[in-house]
């Protein structure tokens, strides 16, 4: 193998989602270089589909405390359909991870109360300096979002190897009328995830455990 894939494979097996931060603000130079190498991601036809809004300081805090007042008051209305259900492999993969998290801040089975404190951190960006919200044009569809997810991977990659931790978070899009009303986003515009970013508070049970992945083989259905 290569220096350059030993540097990246490290880079991505040190990247997780980060669900505490430090209040200390990333760099504004810092934040441009981790966008300056996610917009090499690749795109269909290089569209270029992603456009960012990437707040600070007390931006950060005015979206968060009207976030929270709208997820309070509940109304889910994303641009983008969620998943219809998680069923199979998928289900057991999900449960899993959620158990990680609640097992790490240590919420039992049945406490309904405490899981859904534990969701609507979502909400308050867990405690991060900043987020991206991460839009596509409407008329790209599904073609533009899956541009987008590439994005998404290289921003929290980038952001990982200069030490600024990431979480995507697609529970913001949920409320994606507070979002376009609250930033001035054109209604042709898809507000796909946020990604709230900072550095990680690393000693904070939420970041204490890591996933898992399925293995290359049982990923690959090897032809030939
Ligand atoms: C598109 C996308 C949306 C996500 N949305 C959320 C979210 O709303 N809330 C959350 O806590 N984690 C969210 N995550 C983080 C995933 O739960 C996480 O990536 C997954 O469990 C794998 O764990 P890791 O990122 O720590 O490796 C999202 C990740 C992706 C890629």
């Amino acid at each position: 193998m290569t220096q350059a894939y030993d540097i990246l494979s490290q880079v991505f097996a040190a990247r997780y989602s980060c669900r505490a931060y430090r209040p200390d603000p990333v760099p504004r130079a810092d934040i441009a270089a981790i966008v300056d190498v996610a917009r090499r991601s690749p795109s269909w036809c290089n569209a270029q589909p992603w456009q960012l809004v990437i707040t600070s300081g007390g931006e950060t805090d005015r979206f968060r405390h009207a976030l929270r007042a709208q997820a309070e008051a509940g109304g889910h209305a994303p641009d983008l359909p969620f998943p219809k259900g998680y069923s199979g492999v998928y289900k057991d993969r999900r449960s899993i991870c959620g158990w990680q998290l609640y097992g790490a801040v240590g919420i039992e089975k049945g406490d309904r109360a405490g899981s859904a404190a534990q969701m609507m951190r979502n909400f308050d960006l867990f405690g991060a300096p900043h987020v991206a919200i991460v839009t596509s044009p409407a008329e790209l569809g599904p073609y533009g979002a899956l541009d987008c997810g590439a994005f998404v991977t290289a921003f929290c990659i980038a952001a990982q190897s200069l030490g600024v931790a990431t979480i995507p978070q697609a529970a913001i899009a949920s409320f994606a009328p507070f979002v376009h009303d609250h930033f001035g986003i054109a209604d042709d515009r898809l507000v796909l995830c946020a990604i709230s970013f900072g550095y990680a508070e690393v000693d904070h049970p939420a970041n204490a455990f890591r996933t898992d992945r399925a293995g290359v083989d049982e990923i690959v259905d090897w032809r030939g």
